[in-house]
């Protein structure tokens, strides 16, 4: 939905831009564009590899801007900008993972084609897929493919998992889809692979996927309300002594989240309502924007997607 982002985040040029997810670039070069000339665009992404593309396609198709490249989790990018000075006027995060890594068969994201088991978005640190799948015990994967699959059978397929890595250890996405394939089987008349919710869910449990949302939500509610003067625990007056110096977000800062599904989307829309509710900002995009028709066509996997916007009122 990019046109849309455009829309909601509205920067102007000179302005200042965090895309916290660059992937290879796609947003970040047509909404950097417009904050050309004078602007700076913030680039963010766990995968060196995308944040070099997008760094590389923001420069060269926006040189009116300053580029700033970040390489890490999104969590700790607050954080950063604030060290260095940098206030972002628009932000946008689009959660999960980019086409270039699932097709990647070397990353591990994928049940279609056989690779090592990986799954991190950033290979410079973490814990591999396999590694968990051959360690965890069987409570530990049934639970995490329940809550972050919602996969009916994650009881089974957790004791497939235990009994297989018994004999051998799963080290491939290609073996792990067939433990899992051999024990739910095809759902009747679903045309879904029976490996899609385990692999979710593992991609999700490596990356730390819903509590990096949740830690950058934090850091939201944080600017919002160290901008408005409010202390923590509500109230009114600055009696914390907080000003608008020195935060990642600018006064009356736009942020715009993109995801894919509801795990990522529930804490967003709860905090969205928090902070609105206590007059810290406004709703850009009641109840979220979902993806045209036109749109689901070129690309299946919008169909789940959910837009969500905030304008800061500080
Ligand atoms: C859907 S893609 C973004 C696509 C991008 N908006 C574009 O237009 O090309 C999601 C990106 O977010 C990155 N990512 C996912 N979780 C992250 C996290 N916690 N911190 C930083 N980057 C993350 C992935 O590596 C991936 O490149």
């Amino acid at each position: 939905m990019p046109r849309e982002i455009e829309r909601l985040l509205d920067l102007q040029p000179g302005q200042t831009y965090a895309d916290c997810t660059a992937g290879r670039g796609g947003h970040a070069s047509i909404i950097g564009s417009r904050v050309q000339p004078g602007g700076t665009v913030i680039l963010n992404d766990a995968d060196e590899g995308n944040l070099a593309a997008a760094s590389e396609h923001v420069r060269v198709s926006c040189p009116g801007v300053r580029v700033h490249a970040v390489h890490g989790n999104f969590a700790i990018l607050p954080r950063t900008m604030e060290g260095s000075g940098l206030a972002a006027d628009g932000m946008l995060a689009d959660f999960g993972f980019s086409s270039t890594q699932i097709e990647d068969a070397s990353r591990g994201f994928s049940f279609m084609r056989d690779g090592p088991l990986d799954m991190r978005f950033d290979t410079s640190r973490g814990i591999p897929a396999s590694e968990l799948v051959n360690t965890a015990p069987e409570r530990e994967l049934a639970r995490w493919l329940r809550e972050y699959g919602e996969e009916p059978a994650a009881g089974r397929i957790a004791q497939a998992i235990v009994q297989a890595r018994r004999a051998s250890p799963i080290q491939t996405t290609a073996q792990l889809a067939e433990v899992v394939r051999a024990t739910v089987g095809r759902r009747p008349g679903s045309t879904v692979d029976p490996a899609t919710k385990s692999f979710q869910a593992l991609r999700i449990v490596v990356n730390d996927e819903i509590g990096s949302v949740e830690a950058l939500l934090f850091q939201v509610a944080r600017a919002a309300r160290a901008l408005s003067g409010k202390p923590a625990g509500g109230g009114a007056g600055g009696a914390s002594g907080v000003g608008s110096g020195g935060l990642w977000l600018a006064k009356g800062a736009r942020i715009a989240v993109l995801t894919f599904h509801s795990l990522e989307d529930r804490p967003v829309k709860t905090l969205f309502a928090d902070i609105c509710q206590q007059g810290l900002a406004t709703d850009l995009a009641r109840g979220g924007i979902t993806a045209s028709e036109e749109e689901i066509r070129a690309n299946p996997r919008a169909r789940s997607a959910r837009l969500r916007a905030i304008r800061l009122n500080a």
